[in-house]
């Protein structure tokens, strides 16, 4: 038989099983021991699944570390009060089934283990019965799983709810919206192979049956620049990478498309075009069933792909400046497609990317664009042409979701469920305008957390009749003043400089803030801050003192990307487009509308007003999601990210919030039906109301006035101890009411078959003997449960006669199940807590346990992986910290070769131990040549092809250089005095972390990499590094050789 262990309050179930135990619940002391002790340790092991029963709810380090263990077992869900925190299992967990779904159904939130279903059933439940409107916000950082559990949450709705009478479509258009949205606002970046690169609110209308009969969609801020610029390791927008793997020969082909993504420069520049963990080929044929079923005619879809390929083409539309430095069109072909593509006039699109047209007193005058504006200007379109198709594609999918019953008397009555998938706060190491966007709109949602929870907190104590005690809370209506204020805000001032004539830049936008807002407690810049804190703040940049921490934030590009300017003449070129969907998304009346348009920051600051108002419309629930660690790998735990999202979730203050007055409470009904048992006054049965039976229940517990209050319909327990001590003796009472209800059972068949009475006797005879024998070991019966319930009780005071065999029996199952609990690996930093006797003994064998954990694991290692890590550790020494790309070299192995085919032996019988293609800068006029890098037990070589370039051995080799930026470039020094040098090699590898390593250390020369600020000597030479949004290599003005590297942790 196995013993059922049933954890309160939310009633987690655990299973332990003892195969080599049958246990006997029968025979008192022993089952009921083993039972309380597994109910105590498995607490300890899985900690609690609502963090309002830490004890210890002040501290962040006990927060986590009950996160970990709850981790550890697989357990990714956690309640704060009402709250669900999640974490990315980052495996496939097989909790999400239709049977998870049915067990979720109707049953009470804190009755079944915390998950995701149980939020979704219980908004559901409420919607239905006080037919009021209800959103789920889902928050957390890129990558925590907010879009899964959106998904996850309209999937259970889809699959439970009725099927509405009329329009049962709506649930499969609703499923469908997914995939078409994730094409277009889905992009691969550094976190997430999956990002949603859109902030995103559904809302799902129910009928007054509860079934789902429509839906809307909102979206927010597409971050667009994507479009034309991607950062190293990321993609463009799924739909491209989708259209050419996917797409029928014959579409491509009337597209003017190849195959091969590498082909367009906008899928090019973060290098990683082909993702493994993506199937392109299969996603698009999802995309391609999913437009039709949300309405899409064949022609629109045409339509839609004619938009998906021009912004292709116009990636890959060249300029060359003529004698007068103007740019012209050197590309066509691309443009005969465009003009195609786009239905518009090819020549009115030839002059509109290299002119601008201005107007002057009525008067319309053409200035040619030099190359730098041509490039500006094609790229502004090919953000405004994709940005506004995703608007559309928005609209479109809204009006198959809407439901077609709007005119019905039934449709009053429909209630509303929305679903907010919208970013988390963002904080880089470089911040930037959307940043700034992103962490105002998260700003704007913790003020409605607080003010909602606060509210529903004091709404549940006034409907109880419980005095409120009011909660210290920060209050950041501060912060969102300083932002969104009219005329002082930053918001406002940011707009001021945009609209204002003259010369207005960053730099005067900054220096109007510093004017206007310098006294702000949340406001500091380098002028504005003392001397210490000066050092870390950059003069373009301002300090933003968010709820959740500080976030440095580069005024750099914050105007340009506020207008978000597309040029008269380009506007008036798509005007005229007879692609059905550029007609909508470029409407003549925009040319003639006088107003400037509104600015991106103040379009955003009204959309999430109106979202902010919408919420404040609906009962809230939340998900607060986190992502245990970076490298999207199941079961790491990455104790600092963790901290870091616990901070910026505001989940602290949260907790705080919820147990500043009672840790749990429950209706009189429930109370008392799970814990009548425990009072013979209330056992089996209560017949008055069950407010006065708990109150008689509570006083036989022994409950302190202080540690409960009785509401009207709920009773509230301060203190989660209370709590613990009340459902351990539950367990204790459970067992004892089993051996009754056993002894019973066998009175019954004694009576009824003379044999089966003889073998009961008989056993119960050995029972007696067996109890006999467990009550001289000191408890039988009631006396039993009252020693360990006191003993449990006391657990904490010096040992004492009451308390012995409690302690004793806590530390034998200790180290008895500390077998079970091991580390896994050496990485695992788990152990369970002993009790306070055993601590010391603990320390000594948790010290074995990882001494002979390392052991086993230096043993395994074969000779190639010690290699293999020895080079990553000299690789950690060297740039760790120092050099931008080096954290995206570490998970990737280093290998001997990165050439295809060795170049043949440069001696016989001489292989080189690496080699690598690298492009070589000549030191006079920074040509750059392709070569190879070769290293041989003595010497650096630079081959082309076969033929060996220059030699440098590793004698004369004095040093390496290379810049902290994600540049690839690095220089080789070479010693003077060696007349056969021709002087410091400046090379390039896309290997730079690898190359650099090998080379160190075949050389030698591990303390000898210098890396540098901004500027890299060469003997003939100087290099600059700069960063920048690209990465660059020319030479400049000066004659120096010019690096701009981008910073791999900017949006
Ligand atoms: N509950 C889960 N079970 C299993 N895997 C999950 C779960 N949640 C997330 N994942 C994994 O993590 C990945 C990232 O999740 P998701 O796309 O939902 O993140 P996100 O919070 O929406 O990030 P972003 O802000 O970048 O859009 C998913 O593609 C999936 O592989
Ligand atoms: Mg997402």
């Amino acid at each position: 038989m196995a013993l059922q262990v049933e954890l309160v309050p939310t009633g987690e179930i655990i299973r332990v099983v003892h195969p080599h135990r049958p246990c006997k619940l029968a025979l008192g002391s022993d089952g009921v021991r083993v039972t309380m002790e597994s109910a105590l340790t498995a607490r300890d092991r899985v900690g609690v699944q609502d963090f309002v029963l830490l004890e210890n709810f002040t501290s962040e380090a006990a927060f986590i570390e009950n996160l970990r263990r709850r981790f550890r077992e697989n357990l990714i869900y956690t309640y704060i009060g009402p709250v669900l925190v999640s974490v990315n299992p980052y495996r496939d967990l097989q909790i999400y089934s239709r049977q998870h779904m049915e067990r979720y159904r109707g049953v009470s939130f804190y009755e079944v283990p915390p998950h995701l279903f149980a939020v979704a059933d219980t908004v559901y439940r409420a919607l239905r019965t006080e037919r009021r409107d209800q959103a789920v916000m889902i928050s957390g950082e890129s990558g925590a799983g907010k879009t899964e559990a959106t998904k996850r949450l309209l999937q259970f709705y889809a699959e439970t709810c009725p099927a509405p009478e009329r329009g049962g479509a709506v649930r499969d258009r609703l499923l469908q919206s997914n995939p078409v949205l994730e094409a277009f606002g889905n992009a691969k970046t550094l976190r997430n192979d999956n990002s949603s690169r859109f902030g995103k609110y559904m809302d799902v209308q129910f009928d007054f049956k509860g079934a789902p009969v429509g839906g809307h969609i909102l979206s927010y801020l597409l971050e667009k620049s994507r479009v034309v610029h991607q950062n190293h390791g990321e993609r463009n927008f799924h739909v491209f990478y989708q259209l050419l793997e996917g797409g029928e020969e014959e579409t491509l082909r009337r597209l003017g498309l190849e195959r091969n993504p590498q082909s367009y420069l906008y899928l090019v520049k973060g290098q990683c075009a082909k993702v493994s963990s993506i199937n392109d080929k299969s996603d698009w044929k999802v995309v391609r069933k999913a437009l039709t079923v949300i309405d899409f005619t064949e022609d629109e879809v045409e339509d839609l792909l004619s938009i998906v390929a021009s912004v292709l083409h116009l990636g890959n539309i060249h300029f060359a400046a003529d004698e007068e430095s103007n740019a012209q069109v050197t590309t066509e072909n691309q443009l005969k497609y465009l003009t195609r593509l786009l239905s518009v006039e090819g020549s009115t699109l030839r002059e509109a990317l290299t002119h601008r047209k201005i107007i002057a007193k009525g008067e319309e005058l053409l200035s040619p664009l030099n190359l730098e504006q041509a490039a500006y200007a094609r790229d502004a379109l090919a953000k405004a042409v994709y940005s506004r198709t995703f608007t559309w594609l928005v609209g479109k999918i809204n009006r198959s979701l809407a439901s077609k019953d709007a005119e019905s008397p039934s449709w009053r009555s429909t209630t509303v469920l929305g679903l907010l998938d919208i970013y988390g706060f963002e904080v880089f190491q470089h911040n930037s305008f959307e940043q700034f966007c992103i962490n105002y709109c998260n700003e704007k949602l913790q003020q409605l957390f607080i003010e909602l929870t606060l509210k529903s907190e004091q709404e549940e104590y006034e409907a109880e009749g419980i005095a409120w005690e009011p909660v210290q809370y920060f209050n950041n209506k501060i912060i969102c003043d300083l932002v969104e204020e009219k005329f002082k805000g930053i918001i406002s001032i940011l707009d001021e400089e945009c609209l204002r004539p003259g010369e207005a830049t960053d730099l005067t936008f900054l220096e109007k803030l510093e004017d206007t807002v310098k006294h702000h407690p949340h406001f500091l810049t380098h002028k504005l801050a003392d001397q210490r804190t000066r050092k870390s703040l950059g003069r373009g940049e301002f300090r933003l003192l968010h709820y959740a921490g500080e976030v440095t934030y580069s005024v750099t590009g914050f105007l340009d990307k506020n207008n978000d300017l597309l040029f008269r003449n380009l506007k008036e070129t798509m005007c005229s487009s007879k692609n059905p969907i550029m007609s909508q998304c470029f409407d003549r009346s925009e040319l003639s509308d006088k107003k400037r348009p509104e600015t991106v920051a103040t379009q955003f600051k009204m959309s999430l007003l109106q979202l902010v108002e919408i919420l404040q419309s609906k009962e809230p629930a939340y998900v607060r999601c986190i992502k245990p660690n970076d490298a999207k790998q199941p079961g790491r735990f990455d104790e600092v990210l963790i901290r870091h999202q616990v901070k910026y979730l505001g989940l602290m203050e949260n907790l705080r919030v919820r147990r500043a007055g009672f840790a749990y409470r429950r209706k009189y009904e429930a109370f008392l039906q799970r814990y009548k048992s425990l009072c013979p006054e209330t056992w089996p049965t209560w017949a008055g109301r069950p407010q006065d039976g708990v109150a008689v229940l509570v006083r036989h517990l022994g409950y302190k006035p202080e540690e409960y209050k009785m509401g009207r319909t709920k009773i509230f327990i301060r203190f989660p101890k209370t709590l613990f001590a009340t459902e351990d003796a539950l367990e204790v009472r459970r067992q004892s009411l089993a051996t009754k209800i056993q002894a019973a059972w066998r009175g019954f068949h004694w009576r009824q078959k003379f044999l089966r009475v003889k073998r009961s006797a008989i056993c119960g005879l050995h029972d007696i003997v067996v109890a006999w024998n467990a009550g001289t070991r000191g408890l039988v019966g009631a006396a039993e449960q009252g020693v360990l319930i006191r003993g449990f009780i006391l657990r904490h005071a010096p040992r004492c006669p009451e308390n012995a065999f409690f302690l004793d029996h806590v530390r034998t199952s200790f180290l008895l199940n500390l077998r079970r609990q091991l580390p896994r690996n050496v990485l695992d930093t788990s152990w369970p807590t002993p009790p306070p006797a055993l601590r010391e003994a603990s320390e000594l064998l948790r010290e074995l346990c990882i001494k002979n954990m390392v052991w086993k694991y230096c043993r395994s290692i074969s000779p190639e992986w010690k290699q293999q890590l020895q080079q990553k550790a000299v690789a950690s020494e060297i740039f760790k910290g120092k050099k931008d790309n080096y954290p995206q070299s570490v998970p990737r192995l280093f290998i001997s070769t990165r050439l295809e085919l060795l170049p043949k032996p440069l001696q016989p019988g001489l292989c080189p131990q690496y080699a690598v293609p690298v492009v070589k800068y000549d030191r006079k006029g920074y040509k750059p040549r392709s070569r190879q890098l070769l290293l041989t037990p003595n010497a650096v070589v630079i081959v082309e092809d076969a033929k060996v370039k220059q030699r440098i051995d590793y004698a004369n080799l004095t040093g390496i250089s290379v810049s902290s930026l994600s540049d690839s470039l690095f220089v080789l020094h070479v010693q003077r005095e060696d007349n056969k040098q021709k002087g410091d090699v400046v090379l390039q590898s896309d290997h730079v972390i690898e190359t650099l390593t090998k080379t160190a250390i075949s050389a030698d020369r591990v303390n000898n990499v210098n890396i540098n600020q901004g500027r890299g000597p060469g003997r003939d030479g100087t290099i600059d590094f700069t960063p920048g949004s690209e990465l660059l290599i020319t030479k400049a003005k000066n004659g120096h050789l010019a690096v701009v590297a981008p910073r791999l942790n900017s949006r």
